[in-house]
């Protein structure tokens, strides 16, 4: 039976399905785990319900999840089955089934439902496992040597830390044609292809490098699409597939390379396919081209592409077409991807025009290194790397054409260098110790806690747990708020609250919680662990035990102004994606009680115009005054409906929609005002780039604006005050002001002009010899060259020399002397100026020096007479 992709995607789904699977949708390319960068397989939404940090909704899940894996990069093209961007086909027990249930099921699909040849297919098991081989022997079938074991291959790890296991792969042999026999241990990679593995995932990898055994044992398998269907639809290579084939067609005739005619041409038109891919998708799921982080791969990926389009020489833009091809193949398994064609366009275009730019920019610089030393130094290998983006193999094969060297070893060790610099500030996830070990143990005796902080800003509730913290002593928070000395520091655990903790960039609620027995001072409160917040302070009073019934009140003016900010933030948001273009999309956001900041993807800086255009969009919605209403629906009738999400924000199935003004619909689970009226005068206060495509504004609301607007108004009357007008008046004035000063120097010029001029014929007059030396204290060093220049310029003379104390401790000394007088003014104005302490240089016809010495001044006139008149 023959399937194209969708049937595929289909049918797997569907097996599963008929087994008891929940089919669950796939997650963003930007997990919400902080470990890992991507999305780089199936299970990475599944972590939590692995570690037990969850519970998994369902036993037995399938997905088809979009991956990209960085891994790969550099041999993206040599191989017949590597890609970066790939959809994974998966199926998951949690705690449910094990490998005696994974394996047959596997077996099933493979033989029963793709149809593929058993007598094809090995299969390999990590060395330690003795079960697999068994289980794959006895119960499957598969002839003993055809089973292969295996070390480091097989065992399965999400990143340095998180679930692992050992795992066992199921490969097809493509034949003779395609390689060396020997099966997957030992045979040819592109003739055995891997095409399913399957996980045991028992492990959990710790930052120490431990391992220790999970709660449960689980499943976590993965198969790729499109390897699948590159058995299935009978080609030769991945790129060849339904999946790829129309986005390389883009690529070839874009660039005139024929595919097949030679092995260069090949790597480079799976590069452009492959790359595009991955671009496409990762902008459609929020990533923005930055100079780090996820930005940087994206960056990486788009210019990994341009460059192979250059060097074939193309000249126009590519990247738009490419994408374009991307949309039309996978718009229909993935319809957001449709919606998103105008911003992937967008974003492709800025980035390959800049991209083009510098590698102008680059091949100057390499031209300019050729030019002056013949050969590229590492230095300039790694910044054309570094700054330009070219790869080192661009840079030694433009070196070889012009027939020079690059010096490879000291380009490797910047490289070097550099990896270590990364190393250094590669992200750690430390936490709390027994703070969150704590949170857990409640979580797992009561069940999570009930937020009722949307409706209620007080509420009654029991205590479940208090924990004291070691060493927090130091603790301030958003607000600058810290510990009285001699208190602990104490998070306090309640079946119910009405604080908000800390998310969607919303900072957390403060208040008070009291008790018959104690009252605690809450000074943040944040998720302690998913379902569950911690309200983080200290005891003013008493202490307060479990199971203890207390009053949970915040402070209501503090989050009165925390909602203006946070619904001001969404109608930011909307306007500027109004103003500015649907590429503006959140990179990230705090909303605290005295002001909102919001980061956005956007190429420039914003024009005065455009500021003014946002501010008075966001302020028109406040004063129409409309009501803010949220209500919850399925993540996929939100996306639907066009609701703007943050991708690193993790969603359930269920989510909060917020629709403030006529403009902005946000999925959101922060706390807002009940009508855009009630949000205040909304001000930007800056406008600021935080790295490359990425910009903040910050901005005010309600009192806080009105304060500043206040302040401002203040500033101004006390100017105009000043200056005896008013504020009305004041842009008049101060332009009045200016030019009268402009006049003023001019005048004052004009005089200095003639005082000079008079002084120099005085002193001019008073030369012996030709030569002129004098003292003037004073006056600055640039009026004492002035003054020089001068008297140089008067009839019959021929050297000046100048000395004179600006200011205290402070000596200037000027020597000019006309040309043709053989005299140079450097040396001797060096030898004088060490009488004063001091030295300093010039030209032969002026030289100047200071000093600090002014006790010597008297001393260096005399030595300097006797110089300039010996010549
Ligand atoms: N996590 C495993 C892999 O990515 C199986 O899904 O290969």
């Amino acid at each position: 039976m023959s399937f194209d992709a969708a049937q595929l995607r289909e049918a797997f789904t569907r097996f599963f399905v008929e087994r008891g699977h929940v089919a669950l949708p796939a997650a963003g390319l930007i997990p919400h785990d902080p470990s890992v960068l991507f999305t780089i397989a199936g299970m990475v939404q599944f972590k939590p319900y692995f570690t037990g940090e969850q519970t998994p909704p369902v036993p037995r899940a399938t997905t088809v999840q979009p991956s990209f894996r960085m891994v790969d990069i550099d041999i993206i093209g040599t191989t017949a089955r590597h890609a970066t961007f790939f959809e994974m086909l998966g199926n998951f027990s949690f705690g449910d089934y094990f490998k005696e249930t994974a394996i047959p099921l596997a077996w099933e699909f493979v033989t029963g439902v793709l149809g593929l040849d058993p007598a094809r297919l090995w299969i390999t098991v990590h060395e330690s496992d003795t079960d697999a081989g068994g289980i794959w022997h006895d119960s499957v079938g598969v002839p003993a040597e055809r089973i292969q074991k295996m070390g480091e291959d097989n065992f399965w790890k999400m990143g340095d830390t998180g679930p692992c296991g050992p795992s066992s792969e199921i490969y097809y042999d493509r034949g003779p044609e395609f390689g060396a026999e020997g099966g997957p241990a030992h045979g040819g990679e592109d003739r055995y292809v891997e095409i399913w593995n399957l996980v045991f995932m028992q492990y959990e990898r710790h930052t120490d490098g431990t391992l220790t055994e999970l709660p449960r044992k689980n499943i976590d398998t993965g198969a790729g699409l499109e390897r699948i269907a590159m058995l299935t639809e009978g080609v030769a290579n991945v790129f060849e597939t339904s999946l790829v084939a129309p986005i390389l067609e883009v690529a070839a005739s874009r660039t005139g390379i024929v595919p097949g005619t030679s092995e260069s041409g090949d790597v480079a038109l799976r590069i452009l396919a492959d790359h595009a891919r991955a671009m496409t998708m990762l902008i459609s799921d929020g990533v923005f081209p930055t100079n780090d982080g996820r930005g940087y791969v994206l960056r990486r990926v788009i210019r990994r592409a341009v460059l192979r389009a250059v060097q074939a020489g193309v000249t126009s833009l590519i990247t738009p077409e490419l994408c374009a091809a991307v949309i039309d193949v996978l718009g229909g398994a993935y319809p957001k991807l449709v919606r998103d064609r105008s911003l992937v366009e967008t974003v492709v275009t800025h980035e390959e025009e800049a991209f083009r730019r510098t590698l102008r920019a680059g091949t100057t610089l390499f031209e300019e290194a050729l030019a002056a030393g013949g050969a590229i130094t590492g230095d300039v290998a790694f910044r054309l790397h570094d700054t330009y983006g070219f790869p080192i193999d661009l840079t030694t094969e433009m070196a070889s054409a012009a027939g020079a060297a690059v010096d490879r070893e000291g380009f490797e060790s910047q490289m070097d260098a550099q990896r270590a610099r990364a190393r250094g500030s590669a992200r750690t996830t430390g936490g709390d110790g027994g703070l969150a070990e704590a949170a857990r143990a409640v979580l797992e005796e009561f069940g999570p806690s009930e937020f009722v902080g949307y409706q209620l800003e007080a509420a009654e509730a029991r205590v479940l747990a208090v924990h004291h913290r070691e060493g927090g002593a130091d603790f301030v928070n958003e607000d600058g708020e810290s510990l009285p000395q001699g208190s602990v520091l104490v998070d306090v655990f309640l079946d119910r609250t009405p604080f908000y903790a800390e998310g969607g960039g919303q900072v957390g609620d403060t208040g008070r919680i009291s008790g018959a027995t104690g009252v605690f001072r809450v000074l943040d409160t944040r998720v302690a662990t998913e379902g569950l917040s911690r309200h983080t302070g200290y005891f003013e009073s008493g202490s307060l035990e479990p199971g203890a019934e207390v009053y949970a009140e915040i402070d209501s003016a503090r989050r009165q102004a925390i909602r203006r900010n946070h619904t001001a933030t969404h109608l930011l948001h909307a306007a500027l994606r109004k103003v500015l273009g649907e590429h503006v999309q959140q990179q990230g956001s705090l909303v605290a009680p005295d002001r909102l900041r919001f980061d956005f993807s956007h190429f420039s800086a914003l024009t005065r115009d455009e500021l003014e255009e946002i501010t008075a969009l966001v302020n028109a919605e406040v004063l129409a005054d409309e009501p803010v209403r949220n209500y919850e629906t399925s993540r996929a009738a939100a996306e639907e409906s066009g609701a703007m999400a943050f991708f690193g924000d993790k969603y359930g199935e269920i989510v909060r929609v917020v629709e403030a003004g006529g403009a902005s619909v946000e999925l959101c689970g922060g706390t807002h005002v009940g009508a855009t009226g009630m949000i205040g005068p909304i001000r930007i206060v800056s406008e600021a780039s935080i790295g490359a495509n990425t910009r903040r504004i910050e901005a005010t609301t309600g009192a806080r604006s009105l304060a500043e607007i206040q302040r401002v108004e203040h500033l101004l009357e006390e100017i105009a005050e000043t200056l005896r007008t008013t504020t009305a008046e004041l842009p008049e004035a101060v332009a009045r002001l200016l030019e009268r000063q402009g006049s003023l120097e001019d005048e004052l010029r004009r005089l200095r002009g003639a005082k000079v001029r008079d002084e120099a014929a005085e002193l001019g007059a008073s030369a012996v010899d030709g030569v002129v030396v004098a003292r003037r204290d004073g006056i600055d060093p640039a009026a004492l060259r002035e003054l020089a220049l001068a008297v140089r310029e008067q009839p019959g003379v021929e050297a000046v020399g100048m000395i004179g104390a600006p200011e205290q401790n402070k000596v200037a000394l000027v020597v000019a002397t006309i040309p043709g007088a053989g005299l140079d003014a450097r040396p001797i104005a060096g030898e004088v100026a060490r009488l004063v302490g001091g030295g300093g240089g010039g030209s032969p016809e002026l030289a100047t020096a200071g000093g600090r010495d002014t006790a010597g001044i008297d001393g260096a006139l005399e030595r300097l007479g006797v110089l300039l008149r010996k010549g």
